[in-house]
């Protein structure tokens, strides 16, 4: 169904397309036995994801009417599907041919940069009129008839866990929507975990006490993967999943208030948050592994659902990783990487470790041309708005490190790093996940590691000690007689060329195969 250029052929135009499509690709399994969502679906799809398996469709669903499906992204392979390619890294050159500002010379080139160009017109979303996500209109709601999941024991309900929450910024009245979770108080009440730093969290500052909010539930998978994207304010989320999937976001208007939704959208929930309604949130099993804590968020007031004759209910399961969430992951560390290059060039390879949560740990590729160009690559990295500024820890190596093989950024670290002369301890903020700090919240420290190899002109004056490697005759040798020696294949290839301690380059295999995260 792909096109074999970079572009994309068919976007879906839903989240029930896209499942029809995941189930023809063999990637979605339908579940017909009856299952509750509280904490049996987390329980079978934590096991499904951890084994690296398909996404689930549970068509019976204990007190709900509507099927449940989750792990959608949860594979290379699914999370390359979402965004209309074939692999991730195929996304990534996409949005560097999109971004490349030289003027190509041959005429081949020409015609291609003319190609890409013309990809940008998607993203401008177009209004329409009327929507599949308005075939019913519920002006009497119950949040109740909803499948929606509890996940783990201690949790302090049942939460949405994959909602796009849109808002509108009072003043501009340039749109934003975020995933933030929602926590299901009763039929017409939920939380808002908008966290500090994030833009609807923004948004309902300049609104004061009410704040008109949609709240969707199921989208095309490229629209979905956008409200996790950290883009800046000024550039439009439905503008990224327009490029992305191939063709302008349709979008229409709420019932009950004045903010445009994906047309696409299984469920729309319409109302305002009570900036003065603060209520418990939480504790909720979360991606870092541990519970985030109860505290006091918003109230949301759900005055109207609308949604489609036969909707989908999407879910993602998060805990400890890996997790679904960690091919959102992966898939904003491939789209954003041209978009940093662009800003911090010398930046060759970076690699966000699930385990990591993708703000606690970034280790990052660097073409060193002056003393201190580490630390001033870190220093770039936590001044980068939104997608970098929270990051716990940066750890920077040179560029011939292959940041996806984490055994051998541990190796170069740990041969190459003085405490006195390479950490980097940065005050500054942290996500409001971060439990570390003892007494305060949001606001911390984080640390940098220069684990480059250290040169004359950084005032190194011993010689640096050469990598051990053996000479390629002796290799090529061994190799030529290695059925002599009764091993069998066990290592007969030997160690490849391009092998100077940084380990084989895993990146290219991880992303173009559907394999766990951690393979
Ligand atoms: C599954 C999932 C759940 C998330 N839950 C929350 C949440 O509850 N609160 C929050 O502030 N961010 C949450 N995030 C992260 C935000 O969606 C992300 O930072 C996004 O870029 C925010 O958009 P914004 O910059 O427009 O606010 C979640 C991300 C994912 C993938």
């Amino acid at each position: 169904m792909f096109a074999s250029s970079n572009l994309v052929e068919m976007p879906y135009d839903s989240l029930s397309a896209f499942a029809r499509a995941l189930r023809d690709a063999g990637e979605l399994v339908t579940i017909d036995a009856p299952v509750d969502p509280y904490l049996e679906i987390a329980e079978i799809t934590d096991r499904v994801v951890k084994a690296g398996g398909p996404a689930l469709l549970f068509s019976n669903v204990v007190g709900s009417a509507y099927p449940v499906l989750t792990n959608q992204f949860g594979s290379a392979r699914r999370m390359a599907m979402a965004l209309g390619a074939r692999t991730l890294a195929e996304v990534e050159d996409r949005i560097r041919s999109a971004i490349d500002l030289s003027i190509p010379d041959s005429p081949l080139g020409k015609v291609g940069k003319l190609l890409s160009l013309s990809s940008l017109r998607n993203a401008i979303p177009k209004t329409v009129t009327s929507a599949h996500s308005q075939d019913v209109v519920e002006t009497e709601p119950d949040l109740r008839t909803l499948p929606v999941l509890t996940t783990w024991p201690l949790d302090g309900g049942p939460f949405v866990t994959l909602p796009l929450v849109f808002t509108r910024d009072p003043q501009t009245k340039k749109q934003n929507v975020g995933m933030y979770r929602v926590q299901v108080y009763d039929e017409r009440s939920t939380g808002m975990h908008w966290q500090k730093h994030k833009q609807g969290r923004a948004h309902a500052e300049k609104w004061g006490a009410r704040i008109p909010v949609a709240i969707v539930i199921g989208a095309d998978p490229a629209i979905t993967y956008a409200a996790t994207a950290p883009l800046p304010p000024i550039v439009d989320e439905m503008a990224l999943a327009g490029f992305l999937r191939g063709a302008p976001v349709p979008l229409v208007r709420c019932k009950t208030i004045d903010m445009l939704v994906p047309a696409s959208a299984e469920f729309v929930l319409e109302g305002y948050v009570d900036n003065t309604d603060l209520r418990t949130e939480g504790p909720f099993g979360d991606h870092t592994g541990v519970y985030s804590l109860a505290d006091q968020y918003p109230t949301f007031h759900l005055q109207c659902l609308t949604r489609r004759a036969a909707p989908i209910y999407g879910a993602t399961v998060v805990g400890k990783p890996p997790m679904e969430d960690a091919w959102l992951g992966k898939a904003t560390e491939r789209i954003f990487l041209p978009l940093l290059q662009m800003v911090v060039p010398e930046i060759t390879e970076y690699n966000l470790p699930v385990e990591g949560g993708f703000h606690n740990l970034v280790l990052v590729a660097v073409k060193k041309s002056y003393p201190g160009h580490a630390k001033k690559v870190m220093n770039a990295l936590w001044g980068i708005g939104h997608m970098m500024m929270l990051t716990r820890t940066i750890v920077v190596v040179d560029h011939d490190v292959d940041v996806h093989d984490v055994r051998s950024v541990v190796w170069n670290a740990l041969n190459n790093v003085d405490p006195s002369r390479d950490l980097v301890i940065m005050p500054g903020p942290v996500d409001d996940l971060d439990h570390s700090d003892s007494f305060r919240m949001s606001v911390g420290h984080k640390l940098g590691i220069d684990a480059t190899r250290k040169t004359a002109d950084e005032g190194y004056a011993r010689e640096w000690p050469p990598e051990i490697l053996m000479d390629r005759a002796t290799r090529e040798r061994v190799t030529a007689r290695w059925r002599e020696f009764g091993l069998g294949d066990l290592a007969a290839t030997g160690i490849p060329d391009d092998y100077s301690g940084q380990g084989p380059r895993r990146l290219a295999r991880l992303l173009a195969s559907p394999s766990k995260p951690d393979a």
